[in-house]
């Protein structure tokens, strides 16, 4: 029987709440597809922080590597300086272990979950890509003079052609990989999302662009500035199959996903490296006003422990999950996918886990 070794960080805020709920399913899962796992739960969080002064040592990234995979809650507390323990924690797991791929699929399971007035399922159904371990987070940058009116600060958004290519090859495998999988006979599409014409440099993705896509002629391209991606995600959703985008618009155009697909509670994310250790979480953040209240959305962690078993090649488990999510979100007994849902953060776990057992 295969066994995994799976890192869990459940984080701050409402990150333990729904990390419980994907730890079920996962639980169930394994019963009936027939695998076994090991946690080892890693206590890095604003909390922890705020109690021991401890980010994660050197040590613990060097452990992190000898996983098979880490499932990570959330991370942000109030009483911390903002970003110092998400830059701790998950941007050393996205750094450190070179994950340089976000997968941040977006899909809609049911009509009544999207904001958008006569858009559907058949509708809203693309991924994206997000480089994920340089552009403008790169950390390169700092203060001179600061605190004083001649105060400069500087930001260097880094891209390599190793790293845009990485991630643009990723994106045609993937574009490939869909279109093979579903029965429409839709050709697949990679569309760049940049910002090329105000930011020059960004034509390097321009370029691995195009030099990417002689290695996959059955792949049409397709490119959107950054801005007009927005306002196409909102128009025209359904022109979307894969999207490759850097870092930082990565980050902004998936909340804007997120809510396409029903809310921030729902969707999910992996940080991967092909091959390695990779990390999975929701995309939602640690929501502290929410936390211990038993209202946190949960399925965007359940979404997370899915793809995280899809990464491992426990496929029929994933699809499992996936199912037993679509089934609920399509039955109609969620009205909405974030904290008021009317439906507590374990019944929601408890509605995933029938529909798993019951292989929806
Ligand atoms: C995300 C988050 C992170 C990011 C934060 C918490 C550093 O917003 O995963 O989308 O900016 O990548
Ligand atoms: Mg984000």
């Amino acid at each position: 029987m295969k066994s995994y070794s799976i890192g869990v960080i459940p984080g701050d805020g409402i990150g333990p709440e729904v990390a419980r709920e994907g730890l079920r399913v996962l639980e169930a899962v394994a019963e009936l597809e027939g695998f076994q796992y090991q946690l080892v739960e890693y206590p890095y969080s604003g909390e922890y922080y705020l109690k021991t002064k401890e980010l994660v040592p050197d040590s613990v990234i060097d452990e992190w590597r000898t996983l098979d995979a880490v499932l990570l809650g959330a991370i942000g507390h109030p009483d911390v300086e903002p970003g110092l323990v998400e830059r701790s924690v998950i941007l050393g797991l996205r750094f450190g272990l070179d994950l340089y791929i976000n997968l941040r699929p977006i899909k809609l399971y049911a009509e009544h979950l999207c904001p958008l007035k006569g858009k559907g399922p058949a509708d809203i159904e693309f991924v994206v890509v997000r480089e994920n371990t340089e552009g403008l987070y790169s950390q390169i940058g700092g203060h001179l003079k600061k605190g004083t009116p001649d105060e400069v600060a500087i930001l260097n958004g880094v891209y390599t052609w190793k790293g845009c290519e990485r991630a643009t090859r990723y994106a045609f495998e993937l574009a490939r990989k869909r279109a093979a999988e579903r029965a429409n006979g839709r050709r697949p599409c990679v569309t760049l999302v940049d910002k090329a014409n105000a930011m020059r440099p960004h034509d390097i993705w321009t370029r691995a662009h195009a030099a990417v896509a002689r290695d996959f002629p059955d792949v049409t391209t397709d490119h959107a500035y950054v801005d007009a991606c927005c306002m196409w995600m909102i128009k025209n959703p359904e022109w979307f199959d894969v999207i490759v985008t850097t870092n930082m618009f990565g980050d902004i155009i998936t909340d804007l996903g997120a809510m396409l697909q029903g809310g921030m509670g729902i969707a999910a994310s992996g940080n991967i490296h092909p091959g390695q250790t990779s990390m999975f979480e929701p995309i939602h953040g640690s929501a502290p006003k929410h936390a211990g209240k038993n209202v946190a959305c949960p399925l965007g962690a359940i979404g997370a422990v899915s793809m995280m078993l899809d990464f491992l090649g426990e496929s029929a488990a994933a699809t499992r999950i996936e199912e037993a999510v679509a089934e609920l979100l399509r039955s109609g007994a969620i009205p909405s996918a974030d904290a008021r849902s009317g439906i507590g953060t374990s019944q929601m776990g408890d509605m995933v886990l029938r529909r798993v057992r019951e292989g929806c």
